[in-house]
């Protein structure tokens, strides 16, 4: 009952919404008047609770996309990042996985891309990108001519762009996993990597710039390691890269812990990235992180509990409410048709529930275990590396709707199977979920289980 009506009011508070104050009205009325019917919301006005996530949706995704916390202070202050970016040419900008947001661009400058009129070789025109807001996750301030600061936002990893107009260049896809942005690439330009290798000494062992150089080489596009400033760990003992792939942020609407590892919920990662990672001013707090022996960086430069300093304003706490709202309002999208063969994903679904006993874990229709959903390397038949990283030192069961959207990196959490044929082999062989006794699929019952997972 009511269903239509509701969805029309919610549109026409939106129509309003350049006056947010007019649908703050509409929901304090529609508060009044449902209280009055006990609950119920008026006929034709959005109830109180629709309204109001409304509006945290719109800030969530203004947050989302632009908000960088006064991570400037980072990112401009101390990396000095601001300076290689200014050089830096359109063409290569696309080529470190920058995309370009093709709405925020001038009718004018869309005409001359796509007349091929645009000289992407010219560091100009990434300044104007910058100036337009339309580099995805970069915020940039262009003062006369010359780019003053840039801080980043969460988009740069989390989001890319449909490539409508050219390959890097199109309409924003929230909550993406941008697998082209080499994250090591962009921060290698700072002419101030030496902050980087003081910050990973203070955990002990003396980390010079060169190896900084090492380690950010290692971690190539869709890669990024968001526990490096935790505990030095660069590299893996057997040298590989320690990052692991750059997860999407949609989907996640019912799944309770979050990361590959784990580490917590969407706001208890939120408020990590923003402040430990991006290093925006505002507050995080994780005795679990003064942990000398586990995390040595963290644990000398205090971590554990982050503040605002002295007279500055939290810029992280107020904004995790919508932030996390409008994550959790980002569907993972479909596989589009024509991208899997829907009769051999039928066979598969009915082996991924039965014989092949992935549901056991990866339960419909998150995909990941209601509850506490880790379990240990060895019960996944791989190394602890990554786990021991993390407090609990477990995997996460991976949410697999929409894998098809990040399977350009490998899959697992540092990308370690180039295809699905291999993660379902590892599972066949290994007879995780059963005990350890082999699963024993043949080849077409494993081609039609990664067939499945292509249609999620
Ligand atoms: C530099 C790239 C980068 C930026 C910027 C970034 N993230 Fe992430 N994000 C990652 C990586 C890598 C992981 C996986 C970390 C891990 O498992 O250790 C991750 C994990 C996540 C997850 C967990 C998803 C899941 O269920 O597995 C969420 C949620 C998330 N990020 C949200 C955010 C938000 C919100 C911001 C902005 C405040 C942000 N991220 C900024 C790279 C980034
Ligand atoms: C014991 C629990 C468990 C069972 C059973 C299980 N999985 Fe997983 N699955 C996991 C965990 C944990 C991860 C994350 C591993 C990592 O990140 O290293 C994962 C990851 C994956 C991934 C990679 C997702 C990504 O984004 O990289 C795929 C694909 C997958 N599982 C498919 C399957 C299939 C198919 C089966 C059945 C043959 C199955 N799983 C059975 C726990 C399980």
């Amino acid at each position: 009952m009511g269903r239509l009506p509701r969805a029309v009011s919610i549109t026409v508070c939106f129509a309003l919404l350049l006056g947010v104050a007019a649908c703050r009205n509409a929901s304090a009325e529609t508060t009044a008047s449902a209280e009055s019917r006990a609950g119920a919301p008026a006929r034709g006005q959005p109830d109180a609770a629709s309204a109001n996530a409304a509006l945290m949706v719109q800030e969530g995704r203004r947050i989302f996309r632009f908000d960088t916390f006064g991570d400037e202070a980072f990112w401009t202050g101390v990396l000095r990042l601001h300076e290689p970016l200014s050089q830096v040419s359109p063409r290569t900008a696309l080529a470190v996985g920058l995309k370009v947001d093709v709405d925020a661009l001038p009718r004018k400058v869309v005409a001359a891309l796509k007349a091929g009129r645009v000289d992407l070789d010219d560091p100009a025109v990434t300044l104007a990108l910058l100036e337009a807001d339309a580099v995805l996750g970069v915020k940039g301030v262009v003062e006369g001519g010359a780019l003053r600061s840039i801080g980043l936002t969460c988009a740069l990893c989390h989001s890319t762009v449909d490539d409508s107009l050219a390959p890097g260049v199109g309409r924003r896809l929230d909550g993406w996993a941008n697998q082209d942005l080499n994250v090591g690439a962009i921060v290698g330009l700072s002419p101030n990597l030496e902050a980087i290798a003081d910050l990973l000494s203070k955990g002990g062992t003396p980390v010079d710039v060169a190896t900084v150089k090492v380690v950010l080489g290692s971690w190539g596009p869709g890669m990024y390691d968001a526990e490096l400033n935790l505990d030095a760990k660069g590299l893996r003992p057997d040298g590989k890269a320690a990052a692991t792939r750059i997860p999407p942020a949609f989907g996640l609407a019912g799944v309770n812990l979050h990361t590959w590892t784990g580490w917590g919920s969407v706001p208890y990662w939120n408020a990590y990235v923003a402040v430990t990672q991006m290093r925006g001013i505002g507050t995080f707090f994780d005795p679990r992180l003064d942990d000398a022996a586990r995390f040595p960086v963290a644990a000398a430069t205090g971590l554990a509990d982050v503040r605002p300093g002295p007279g500055q304003e939290d810029l992280v706490t107020p904004k995790l409410g919508a932030l996390h709202l409008y994550q959790l309002s980002l569907r993972s999208p479909p596989a589009p048709a024509g991208s899997f063969d829907p009769g051999a994903a039928a066979s598969g679904k009915a082996l991924f529930a039965g014989k092949a006993r992935c549901a056991t874990c990866h339960v419909a229709p998150l995909f990941t275990e209601p509850g506490w959903a880790l379990h240990t390397a060895a019960e996944m038949a791989i190394d602890d590396f990554q786990a021991q990283r993390s407090p609990d030192g477990r995997y996460r069961t991976a949410p697999l709707r929409g894998l098809w959207t990040h399977m350009k990196r490998g899959f697992y959490h540092d990308g370690r199977f180039g295809t699905l044929a291999e993660v379902v082999d590892h599972y066949d062989r290994n007879g995780i979920g059963n005990g350890g006794v082999p699963l024993g699929l043949d080849a077409g019952e494993k081609a039609a289980l990664a067939e499945y997972l292509k249609s999620l």
